[in-house]
């Protein structure tokens, strides 16, 4: 198991970004939080670092991985970024930097992507992007830049990427520390449904990047029976 690493979060004050940033410092690993607009002090911890990136500025965020004299490189880095309205081209072309720059610095790249990637639980033909029963038609922009997303990950030869795939629904919610784990499929928990807690998800980041393990493509969902109120 990886033990005080230096990960850099890219849409660290996001729903699923603040999340992952709590949890990678409450397990003693070191944070670099990187967004366009980050607190000026982050009173969570000591072990983070707000630092101001546009995931747009390929340089800035080089700077940012690299680390300084006074800051070590970053070990990891988490992409959780998501704009409004969705822009594909910003997200494939954001991803793609990234994972350039991560490659030339041998940093670990892991993505918290979209759920439309994922293959449809009974009907493995069908992609849950394209699938109404879990992605109606006013979000399926949204679905099929995560698939982009996830297709720019596969074809960079020289990243080591992994993508996690959340389930149909990712709100926040309670830290159980408990999850199940899947691969390339939509997983439904034991009550039916098939989501799981941002608190919970940012769990299953961090074992992944302490505990590193052979999928490229990976999902979770809750363990429990109770879906969130
Ligand atoms: N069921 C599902 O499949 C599901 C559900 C929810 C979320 N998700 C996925 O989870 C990921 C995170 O979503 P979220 O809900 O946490 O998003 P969010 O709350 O909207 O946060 C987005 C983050 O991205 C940052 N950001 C946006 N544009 C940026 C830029 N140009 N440069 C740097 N940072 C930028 C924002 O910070 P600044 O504005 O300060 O830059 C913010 O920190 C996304 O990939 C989303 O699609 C999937």
């Amino acid at each position: 198991m990886k033990t005080g690493m230096t990960i850099a979060v890219l849409g660290a004050t996001g729903m699923v970004g603040r999340r992952v940033v709590d949890e990678a410092g409450a397990r003693g690993h070191q944070v670099l939080a990187l967004s366009r607009k980050p607190a000026s002090e982050d009173p969570r911890s000591p072990s983070v670092t707000p630092i101001a990136a546009d995931a747009n500025d390929s340089d800035a965020l080089r700077e940012a991985l690299a680390g300084s004299a006074s800051r070590g490189a970053a070990d990891a880095v988490v992409l959780t970024v998501r704009t409004m309205p969705v822009d594909e081209e910003f997200l494939a072309g954001a991803t793609r930097t990234v994972l350039d720059i991560a490659a030339q610095l041998g940093i670990r790249v892991f993505v918290v992507g979209g759920a439309g990637a994922l293959r449809s639980p009974g009907d493995r033909e069908l992609l849950v992007a394209d699938n109404p029963a879990y992605v109606p038609a006013d979000i399926k922009a949204v679905a099929a830049a995560g698939i982009a997303q996830l297709r720019t990950c596969q074809a960079h030869a020289a990243a080591d990427c992994v993508y996690l795939s959340p389930p149909a629904l990712l709100e926040p919610g309670e830290r159980t520390g408990r999850y199940r784990r899947g691969t390339d499929t939509l997983l439904i928990g034991a009550d039916g449904r098939s989501w799981i807690s941002a608190e919970d998800l940012a769990v299953a980041v961090l074992d992944e990047l302490e505990t590193p393990g052979p999928d490229h493509l990976i999902t979770v969902v809750h363990h429990g029976e109770h879906p969130p109120a």
